[in-house]
């Protein structure tokens, strides 16, 4: 069934709001999770259709995957029995790519659909095809199938042409269970990637490195089942920050870790927002009207691209001149369109946006583009005059949970219907 969000803009947020574990960790591991002969258990997962949609898939492959409750995901993978992911299974999942990895690891062959997900332009796998090549596979591309086999994997050191999180993540699925040592070099740094290397360790892997563009795995010869806790989602927690500013609220964002938001704490200074930092929360307290910043998004330390759509929105109303290079995806910024129906003033040239900030913008029909350009959507729709409708939310579920009732719980106004 089709729905759309309806929100009811210029309401200021004020109040609490907790953070769900982060997707981008919880896409990795649950494909992770079949390189062990055992039982895991992943908890404080996002109940989100990523999340849902990966849990099908690994039914469908013969894994035994199934929610122990709204949060947490049990994989059950010793009667396993397939080493295929059809389109029909992948095609609505991004990260359907670290199946690859996990199965390449586990049976020396895979074949998986070419993944489907995000629509933000061309997004290749070359680093990933590379690395699993380094290890001693053959990998093809045919029929949209990328299909990969070795007769077995060797450890050696691969060094990324680009600072790509997929690759480092799934040259690690593949070598955790190879001969010998891999290296992998200019590795991204970002927490997902850290989180995953920690849960492969829990299951008995031996990788160090992570979090430095430096990762060491030594092989070894089996996993074992491993109970684990994933971390909090740094962009939904960047996301509800960003909402506490655009709406001159006051908003404790919780159960976040305070070092993974650096880059978004620092720029919401820099416009004029108070910051209140503590252990595991942060405290937003916004004026009205805040300062014209300019950001580059980069891999992690740096700014992140996932917050790039919801940053214009917030520049869209600061006062002044802001310039937005995107320094990760060729052309993410498709969304710029549906936010100037919003009465945004934005010119984009390539990978840079010139927004002038308005005093307002005013409630129109727009409609997500892809998850974080919908994010950034209802960011902007907090910050409107009147109703804005929006459309497309299938993007927007597969990477927050309930954002509606969160946000509603800190008093914004937004209704979901059936079209
Ligand atoms: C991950 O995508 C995230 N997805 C993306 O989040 C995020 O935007 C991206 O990292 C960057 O942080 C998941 O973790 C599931 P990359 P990924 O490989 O791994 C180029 C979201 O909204 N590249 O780090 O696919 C690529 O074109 C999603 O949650 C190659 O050239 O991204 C890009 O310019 C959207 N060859 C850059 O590297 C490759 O083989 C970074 O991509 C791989 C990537």
């Amino acid at each position: 069934m089709l729905e759309e969000l309806i929100v009811y803009g210029k309401r200021k947020l004020q109040g609490e709001v907790y953070v769900s574990g982060a997707k981008n960790a919880a896409v990795a591991m649950i494909p992770a999770a079949i390189l062990s002969n055992d039982i895991c258990y992943i908890e404080n997962l996002p109940y989100i259709d990523d999340v849902i949609s990966l849990s099908d898939t690994l039914n469908e492959m013969g894994v035994s995957c199934e929610f122990v409750d709204r949060h947490t995901l049990k994989i059950d993978s010793r009667n396993m029995n397939n080493f295929c992911a059809t389109y029909e299974a992948v095609k609505k999942i991004r990260a359907s790519y670290y199946l690859l990895g996990a199965l390449l690891g586990r049976y020396k062959k895979a074949e998986v659909a070419f993944p489907g997900g995000c629509n933000f332009g061309t997004r290749p796998i070359d680093q990933h095809i590379k690395g699993f090549t380094a290890l001693g596979a053959d990998v093809v591309v045919e029929h949209g199938m990328i299909k990969a086999r070795a007769d077995k994997l060797v450890g050696t050191k691969i060094y990324l042409d680009v600072v790509s999180v997929g690759a480092t993540i799934n040259i690690m699925l593949a070598a955790v269970l190879a001969e010998g040592t891999t290296i992998i070099e200019n590795a991204a740094k970002e927490p997902h990637v850290v989180d995953t290397a920690n849960f492969l360790n829990s299951m008995g892997a031996k990788v160090k490195g992570a979090g430095t563009d430096v990762i060491r795995i030594v092989g070894v010869k089996e996993l074992s089942g491993a109970n684990y806790m994933i971390i909090p989602d740094q962009i939904e927690a960047g996301t509800y920050m960003i909402a506490g500013a655009i709406t001159g609220g006051d908003v404790t964002v919780h159960n976040l870790i305070p070092k993974h938001m650096e880059s978004i704490s620092a720029k919401l200074l820099e416009m004029g927002v108070d910051l209140d930092v503590g252990d595991d929360y942060i405290r937003v307290i916004a004026k009205d009207r805040l300062k014209a910043v300019n950001v580059k998004t980069l891999p992690y330390p740096g700014f992140p691209t996932d917050l790039q759509p919801q940053m214009s929105a917030l520049l869209s109303v600061a006062d002044g001149t802001s310039i937005i290079t995107e320094g990760v995806w060729e052309n993410r910024f498709q969304y710029i369109d549906e936010l100037k129906r919003l009465g945004a003033d934005i010119k984009v040239e390539g990978r840079v946006a010139v927004i002038k900030g308005m005093k307002s913008l005013s409630g129109a029909q727009v409609c997500a583009t892809d998850l974080r350009a919908g994010a950034g959507l209802v960011l902007a729709a907090l910050a409107a005059e009147g109703k804005t409708t929006i459309t497309n939310l299938q993007y927007i579920d597969r990477g927050y949970e309930e954002i509606e009732k969160k946000l509603n719980a800190m008093g914004a106004e937004i209704v979901r219907v059936k079209k």
